[in-house]
């Protein structure tokens, strides 16, 4: 039983870590990687293979940055001959990226089973990442949802139901295996990164809709310069990249409270999450990590996919202006992060389900 797992993005590598070892309690199950290359940095990609121990990379497709057409388009071209030479028995895609697309469209037009985990997040907007996830929904055969209302809005969207699956989210297995590895780290990034202070709070952003237009960016950095604790701010280099061409490097680096690090290993960026006071972000999958963490989040959009964490006061959605921005920071400053009895994500062993399901499914 041959399993393709196409993967091309930062989180991707964090999601398929449990995947694959749930896989190795079936030795019939032999699991390959296809890498798109739309991560291709070695922060960004190879620290996580390596840190997660992957086995070697089947192939990969080099598609490198580029506009969401060229990207999307260069992954399913170059997917397809992969596909028709590998002859996977089944194709496993996760999120919302333009891998994840190309992954799961490119699987469907050659009948090749197809399982997307995270599916039925929803947002209802416009938002490159919200057609991905949609389509890839459209395209699977085994539908992993994260939580109760993704399987809600899978059915509303009309897929038939023996094709959902409610696994809880594989982000949680992930942080659970590595909590205590990442808390026993924290002292060794301190002395790797020995400007981060003793409290502090975490920041990370990347977003397009964030950090692509300059008179946003500015007016989020403005509320990031008045912040009243020091940010530690792994910057992601979509985000590096805007900060040099908008020219903010200079106003950035020179500030009294953002301390800038380079894109960090999982087990790096975890430890920061469980000594933050509270975690500022843009990221899904970064808000997710705070909650685990039991961490107060304040989130740098105007939209999400896990309102769950909202409606429990675990988040705040504080917008993308500096005004909206400073109130939810004043409005929550003395808030305490809620006591959570039910976790929607699960328990922490989403993978271990889903590949029960697959392997029963084949
Ligand atoms: C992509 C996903 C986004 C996801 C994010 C996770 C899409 C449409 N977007 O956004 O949903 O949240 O990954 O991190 O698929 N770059 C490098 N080195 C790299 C990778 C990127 O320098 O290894 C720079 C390039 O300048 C590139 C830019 O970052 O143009 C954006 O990269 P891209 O993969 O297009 O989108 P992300 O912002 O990473
Ligand atoms: N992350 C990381 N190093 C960093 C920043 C984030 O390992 O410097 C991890 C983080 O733990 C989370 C994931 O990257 O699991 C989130 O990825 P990202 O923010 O790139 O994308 P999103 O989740 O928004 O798709």
């Amino acid at each position: 039983m041959k399993i393709a797992l196409v993967i091309g993005n930062r989180p991707h590598f964090i999601k398929a870590a449990p995947f694959l070892k749930a896989m190795t309690a079936y030795p019939e199950m032999k699991p390959f990687i296809i890498h798109s290359g739309q991560h291709y940095d070695h922060s960004m990609s190879g620290a996580f293979l390596e840190g997660f121990n992957f086995p070697p990379v089947a192939e990969n497709l080099e598609v490198g940055s580029g506009s969401i057409g060229e990207q999307t388009g260069k992954i399913l071209t170059r997917l397809d001959p992969v596909y028709r030479r590998l002859k996977p028995d089944c194709v496993v895609s996760m999120g919302d990226t333009n891998t994840t697309l190309a992954a799961s469209l490119a699987a469907y037009q050659l009948h090749l089973p197809n399982a997307h985990i995270e599916a039925g997040m929803r947002e209802n907007i416009w938002r490159p990442e919200e057609i991905n996830k949609k389509m890839a929904d459209h395209c699977a055969d085994f539908l992993f949802a994260p939580i109760p209302r993704a399987v809600e809005n899978l059915k509303f969207e009309g897929i038939e139901e023996n094709r959902i699956f409610h696994t809880g989210d594989i982000t949680l297995d992930t942080f659970t295996a590595n909590q205590s590895a990442a808390q026993s780290n924290f002292k060794s990034v301190c002395n790797r990164f020995p400007e981060i202070p003793v409290e502090y709070d975490l920041l990370t952003l990347h977003r397009a809709e964030t950090v692509d237009d300059k008179d946003i960016f500015m007016d989020i950095l403005q509320a990031l310069l008045g912040w009243p604790r020091p940010l530690v701010f792994p910057v992601h280099p979509r985000t590096s990249k805007r900060i040099d061409e908008f020219g903010f490097r200079r106003e950035v680096e020179s500030s009294n409270n953002i301390i800038c690090l380079p894109p960090l290993g999982y087990l790096d960026f975890v430890s920061l999450v469980v000594n933050a006071r509270q975690v500022a972000t843009d990221s899904s999958g970064v808000l997710k990590e705070a909650f685990y963490a039991s961490k107060k989040c304040i989130v740098l959009d105007e939209s999400t996919e896990y309102r769950e964490i909202f409606s429990l006061e675990a988040a705040f959605m504080a917008g993308r202006t500096s005004s909206s921005i400073q109130q939810t920071l004043n409005h929550t400053e003395s808030f305490a992060f809620p006591a959570i009895t039910d976790n929607p994500f699960g328990t922490g062993h989403a993978a271990e389900e889903m590949v029960k399901i697959i392997r029963a499914g084949l």
